[in-house]
């Protein structure tokens, strides 16, 4: 099993490079077999949940080929297979992407049902709503779902809660259903723009996203295009989080600074200073930040992906913050981890009180998702001691090449599998 090891303590400082969005390439790749003529799809994060979901759209008989690191090209002409099994959605709950690509496309698809993960139960009901508003019948047996519809008819539909998945599930089907359909209450995070951009280059007819609704006219097909990813506004803003609690000085490069407004707005808040240029963002800390509130939303409130990230930095600024997690219900696990570095926390229901100490000291701790993850890290890297993180391979699902990239910046990380190298590492940083 690999960890990370880090010896925290120097300011992050210099350039980073960041990649395609990971949430916005998962759903264009099961978009992309929506056609029968080759897509091809650049600025793909090199990430593990890519390179799952690419093995699921060929498990099924799509063609995929990969062209370089960050270029796919895909066809889905040959596609005997509408049923996703199980062992793809254990491992990346976005398969099931695939059953609003193929009902769209053949009106039938099966995906085995996805449980809830880590941060929380997850539940799919407004996704299955939208398919049956469509016209198709679910059935949802030995934990699969079934979708399937004679004919999908356009439609008037309104969610009860905003979902970024059951936004673009169902406008994928809604894009080859006959006549219009209207879906109100939508998600409009940038990567759903980026999923209807998508839709619209291969010929799909969707007016409205990035708003509170979105219009659709269904086409009887789709065709070939070629399209690359919006950059990571995650990744990004993860690294400006690891500027902030480092007291650096770094750049964000390959961003659209709009997508990160909610990240340097509570930034700025906390005494950060902020540089935008056309697409980078620089964030320079100096001395003790202080502390905030923030409550995480829908975008463009502030995003829950960048929760964690906000509260190691949180947890080391002058004062007591409160942080409102409301889009998910297990998301302050890291809180319980970072409370061994010596972080001053209490958790109540959905939200936690921190009070900032001036320094963490390093322990060994485990990543309890993704995100929490990337924020272990980043505490690891604001402090003097060494601290070790087991269960790297969530950091590894969503963030490409994650410790080369802090160590162009001074971090002093590496990757380890074994006591040995531990002991090597430690001997090197004494
Ligand atoms: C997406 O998950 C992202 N995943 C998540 O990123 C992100 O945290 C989340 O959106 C919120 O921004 C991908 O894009 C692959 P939702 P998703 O449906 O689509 C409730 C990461 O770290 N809900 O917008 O699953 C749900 O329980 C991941 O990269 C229903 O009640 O999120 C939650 O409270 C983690 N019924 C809220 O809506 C439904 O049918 C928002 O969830 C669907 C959702």
């Amino acid at each position: 099993m690999e960890q990370y090891i880090i010896k925290g303590g120097t300011p992050l400082v210099g350039e980073v490079e960041i990649g395609g969005a990971k949430n916005a390439a998962l759903a264009i790749l099961a978009a992309a077999v929506m056609t029968d003529e080759t897509v091809t799809i650049d600025n793909l994060p090199d990430v593990n949940d890519i390179n799952v979901l690419l093995e699921a759209i060929s498990g099924i008989g799509a063609s995929v080929q990969r062209v370089d690191r960050h270029t796919v090209r895909i066809n889905g002409s040959c596609i005997g297979d509408l049923s996703i099994e199980y062992d793809y959605i254990k491992k990346i709950r976005a398969s099931y992407y695939l059953l609003g690509a193929l009902l769209g496309k053949y009106h039938k698809a099966e995906v085995a049902l996805p449980g809830g993960c880590n941060i929380g139960s997850r539940p799919i009901d407004q996704h299955l709503k939208g398919f049956r508003a469509l016209g198709a019948e679910i059935d949802i047996e030995h934990g699969k779902i079934s979708a399937e519809a004679e004919r999908l008819v356009g439609k008037h539909i309104y969610f009860d809660v905003v979902s970024v998945g059951a936004t673009i599930n169902v406008m994928m089907a809604a894009a080859m259903a006959e006549g219009q359909t209207i879906m109100e209450n939508v998600a409009k995070e940038p990567h759903v723009v980026d999923v209807a951009n998508f839709l619209n280059s291969m010929g799909a007819n969707i007016k409205g996203a990035g708003t509170d609704v979105i219009r659709i006219k269904g086409v009887p097909r789709l065709h070939k295009t070629e399209y690359s990813i919006i950059p990571d506004q995650i990744e990004a803003g993860t690294f400006m989080f690891a500027a902030a609690a480092t007291k650096g000085d770094v750049t964000v490069l390959n961003v659209i600074p709009k997508h990160l407004e909610a990240t340097t707005a509570k930034l700025l808040e906390i005494g950060c200073e902020i540089e935008e240029f056309d697409d980078a963002v620089r964030v320079v800390a100096k001395g003790r930040l202080k502390s905030t509130h923030v409550k995480t939303l829908p975008y463009p409130g502030y995003p829950t992906d960048m929760q964690p990230q906000i509260g190691v930095t949180l947890a080391l600024c002058e004062g007591t913050s409160v942080i409102t997690e409301s889009i998910f219900e297990n998301r302050f696990k890291y809180l319980d981890e970072l409370a061994r570095m010596g972080a001053v926390v209490k958790i109540e229901g959905n939200s936690a009180t921190i009070e900032g100490v001036e320094k963490f000291s390093g322990a060994r701790i485990s990543a309890p998702d993704l995100r929490a993850g990337a924020a272990l890290v980043i505490a690891g890297l604001a402090t003097d001691g060494i601290t070790i993180i087991d269960d790297i391979v969530y950091i590894q699902r969503g963030y490409e090449r994650f410790e080369e990239k802090l160590r162009s910046l001074g971090g002093v990380i590496e990757r380890v599998s074994s006591e040995k190298e531990i002991q090597k590492f430690k001997l090197k940083v004494s």
